[in-house]
């Protein structure tokens, strides 16, 4: 018997022998009614107000990523669209936006709050429909927290005063703000809030695949009956950003998605007076100690990387396991991910969506592939995929070393790669040897443990005995590749202010 074995012989008493999850229960189809949400064949640009024909006369094609159907067509803005966009952005702060109260800025936000509350439903069925996410997903995470947050900024608009105890705040200007396909509708949440609460305008590019819910949104600015040109959006590929990044009459730069388009930006507006803040790649650890709440550590390890996908930046992708418990862990993680559902996003009971794209798919494929390469483990959830659309299976990988390109890489699908320690000394030490530095997760018995731990761990999230949990009263952001500057909470006004 090896000593691993022995440290968890009491578990071996309680605990069921291997359990054999071979006949998954099955559930008969629960999918959410698409019935009501209309998508119109062709999208515009949303500037000064109104929905306009983009200037460059050409659009794309957005697509469902679980049927590979068009949804509709969307207009792909050029230089002058871009120009356009930031001249209304421009308008509207020297003539309304910057001359409001703060108290008078936040009744609009409270508004696009309560409306985006009550077409939550239609939200997040768009949000699934072209991002490939779970409809349980959209429906419990992504759109109640964009509700939460134009809630909360809101009520700091006319509490700027207060915030940083003896300066005062003064707004930017336009805010040039770029997100990304993982949290379509809440990463422009997280942008446009605070933006608008601190007194800037705004002019927001969602992704290219995932551009829909961020017009829908635009549908409720107009409706709130917002100024025009407080909030523009247009949409296009990464051509259109680095336009919006250049462009001379911007004041602000808020990006969020690869380190390597982040690098670009940051070099792009090099020696210029505008402001910038970066939410990038990660890498995180998840560590377990021999003596944290196993089932409780073997949800939040799921949770952690196959929640949306694995497209999460800070998501729980490198597992540090104390030898003590490590066996144990690993025959749960396989019995666990037997039970995950993959597939029809739509259907209330799916666990696990579609890729967001062929592009993605082809990432994690190859990143896999090397981990097969270099020798490691593989696990994987046995179910069919379906035929049409971007899939793959949740899988983790065991026996991986610390140069495995598995544990060095983002790969931002769903995919783990478990690695083990003996001290906390050496948890932490392998924790932080990456690049980036998001988030991390400590799971053990002793509180004392999780501050001395996290103390020690170089990312700017840390959970304990969680993973993957958000509000937006709290601070996020990394350290290193992973960015800087922080989003959501106090801390959240300071990339929109300047203090006086
Ligand atoms: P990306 O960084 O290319 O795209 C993110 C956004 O930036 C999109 O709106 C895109 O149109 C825009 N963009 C692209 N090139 C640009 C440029 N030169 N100037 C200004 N804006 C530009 O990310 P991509 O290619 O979709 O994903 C690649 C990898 O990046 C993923 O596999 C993942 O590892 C990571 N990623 C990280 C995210 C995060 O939340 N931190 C989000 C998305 C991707
Ligand atoms: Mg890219």
């Amino acid at each position: 018997m090896t000593t691993a074995e022995k440290k968890v012989t009491r578990l071996e008493v309680v605990e069921p022998k291997h359990l054999d999850f071979g006949k998954k229960w099955d559930y008969a189809p629960s999918p959410e009614s698409t019935d009501f949400v209309k998508i119109a064949p062709r999208h515009e640009l949303f500037i000064g107000g109104k929905f306009t024909k983009p200037k460059s006369g050409s659009y794309f094609k957005t697509i469902n990523p679980a049927t590979e159907e068009t949804l509709t067509e969307i207009a792909d803005a050029n230089d002058a669209d871009v120009d356009a966009a930031v001249k209304a952005a421009r308008q509207a702060y020297e003539k309304y936006w910057s001359k409001l109260p703060g108290s008078e800025r936040a009744k609009y936000i409270f508004r696009i709050a309560r409306q985006l509350q009550e077409k939550a439903r239609e939200f997040a069925i768009v949000e699934t429909l072209n991002g490939g996410k779970p409809i349980k997903e959209a429906r419990d995470i992504d759109i109640p927290l964009a509700v939460a947050h134009f809630f909360y900024y809101a009520g700091w608009a006319d509490k700027l005063d207060f915030a940083f105890p003896g300066r005062k705040t003064r707004p930017l200007g336009v805010a040039g703000q770029i997100i990304p396909w993982n949290f379509p509708l809440l990463m422009a949440a997280w942008k446009i809030a605070p933006a608008l609460a601190c007194g800037n305008t705004v002019v927001l590019k969602p992704a290219e695949t995932t551009p829909l819910t961020a017009l829908l949104l635009a549908q409720v600015i107009q409706e709130a009956d917002l100024p025009p040109g407080v909030v523009n959006i247009i949409t296009g590929f990464g051509k259109t950003g680095a336009a919006l990044v250049k462009h001379p009459d911007i004041n602000k730069v808020a990006f969020t998605g690869s380190t390597e388009v982040g690098k670009m930006i940051q070099r792009s507006i090099a020696g210029s007076k505008k402001r910038l803040t970066l939410e990038l790649g990660g890498k995180a650890a998840n560590i377990i100690f021999n003596d944290a709440p196993i089932d409780q550590a073997i949800e939040g390890i799921i949770n952690g990387i196959y929640f949306n996908q694995g497209h999460v930046c800070c998501a729980g992708s490198r597992l540090f396991v104390q030898e003590g418990v490590a066996d144990i862990v690993i025959r749960k993680l396989q019995d666990r991910i037997q039970t995950l559902r993959v597939g029809n996003p739509l259907d209330k009971n799916t666990d696990i969506g579609a890729i967001n794209s062929k592009q993605q798919l082809q990432k994690i494929q190859e990143l896999v592939q090397t981990g097969v390469d270099e020798g490691c483990k593989m696990h994987q959830t046995a179910c069919e995929l379906p035929k049409k659309g971007f899939w793959f299976a949740p899988t983790f990988f065991t026996g991986v070393a610390q140069s495995n390109r598995i544990a060095q890489e983002e790969i931002f699908g769903p995919v783990l790669s478990v690695l083990t320690f003996r001290t906390p000394e050496e948890a932490v030490e392998k924790a932080n040897n990456t690049a980036y530095g998001l988030s991390a997760g400590v799971w053990t018995d002793k509180g004392s443990k999780i501050f001395k731990i996290s103390s020690q761990l170089k990312a700017g999230v840390i959970w304990g005995n969680t993973y993957n949990k958000f509000d937006p009263a709290s601070p996020f952001g990394g350290y290193k590749e992973s960015g800087f500057g922080r989003e959501g909470g106090l801390q959240g006004l300071m990339p929109y202010v300047e203090l006086v």
